[in-house]
């Protein structure tokens, strides 16, 4: 049998593992990484001033510093999926999206949500629960003017979260609109646009040896969204790894 024959029985129409994939799954429990002894040096007080330090060391470091996973509350459970972060300051983190895609319907429902940013290549993460809500049509028309056109195109053209045919009804749709926007600027769907992301917690997790890790919370005094850059709002614990 050759490498490409072997499958691990599942559905019939799968594509079959190859025989490394399978041995780089077998050796997943295994797998570890050993982190170097940084200790919890937190660069600022506040939130705000230790996330925008973090945030430059991870600019010199990572590729896309700004992906970070949006966890949303559903009916059928919970849902993560990584998004954009496009801005941040002391009332909080901003991304775009489509408010009539699945997130943006579970967003509506239940603005709670929490965010992480994976950073762990440098040996960190971020973590945050908060309040979504939307930014001002202004602010979302100012994003929305300086992206790419073509961006603006594929987000104007898209049904975000629905099912499609096939990838031609979708740039079909696309052709349409440049079409219609052919000597004018793309308008802002007023179904796109951003939420913030409010924290009333936002933990600094540092990795250490032998997994004793550090780990940073700050909570809201009131249990509410509050300004990031205000220390005499939160409160600030040290948890065990
Ligand atoms: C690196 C990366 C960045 C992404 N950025 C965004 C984003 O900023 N906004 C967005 O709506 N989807 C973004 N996506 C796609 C989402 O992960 C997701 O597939 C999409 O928003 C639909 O999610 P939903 O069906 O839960 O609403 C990104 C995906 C990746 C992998």
């Amino acid at each position: 049998m050759s490498e490409t024959e072997q499958t691990t029985g599942g559905a019939a129409d799968a594509a079959p593992l190859t025989a490394s994939a399978q041995e780089a799954m077998a050796e997943l429990a295994r797998q570890r990484v050993e982190y170097d002894d940084a200790d919890l040096d937190l660069p600022a007080e506040t939130p705000h001033g230790i996330f925008t330090g973090w945030y430059e060391d991870a600019g010199r470091t990572l590729g896309e510093p700004n992906a970070m996973v949006v966890a949303t509350a559903a009916d059928a459970g919970p849902a993560a999926r990584i998004v954009l972060l496009k801005g941040f300051d002391a009332r909080g983190f901003v991304f775009y999206t489509n408010y009539l895609s699945a997130k943006g319907r579970q967003i509506e429902a239940h603005p709670r949500v929490a965010l992480v940013f994976p950073w762990h290549d440098m040996q960190r993460q971020v973590r945050v629960r908060g309040i979504a809500t939307r930014v001002t049509a202004q602010e979302s028309d100012d994003y929305f003017a300086i992206r790419p056109r073509g961006s603006q195109l594929g987000a104007a053209a898209s049904d975000q979260s629905q099912p499609i045919r096939d990838r031609e009804e979708f740039h079909a749709r696309v052709r349409e609109l440049e079409d219609r926007f052919a000597d004018r600027d793309v308008e802002r769907p007023e179904h796109w646009g951003g939420y913030r992301v409010a924290p009333y917690e936002i933990e600094f997790w540092q990795g250490r040896r032998n997994r004793m890790h550090d780990r940073y919370l700050f909570t809201s005094r009131d249990g509410s969204p509050a300004a990031l850059d205000e220390a005499a709002e939160w409160s600030a614990v040290r948890l065990q790894p």
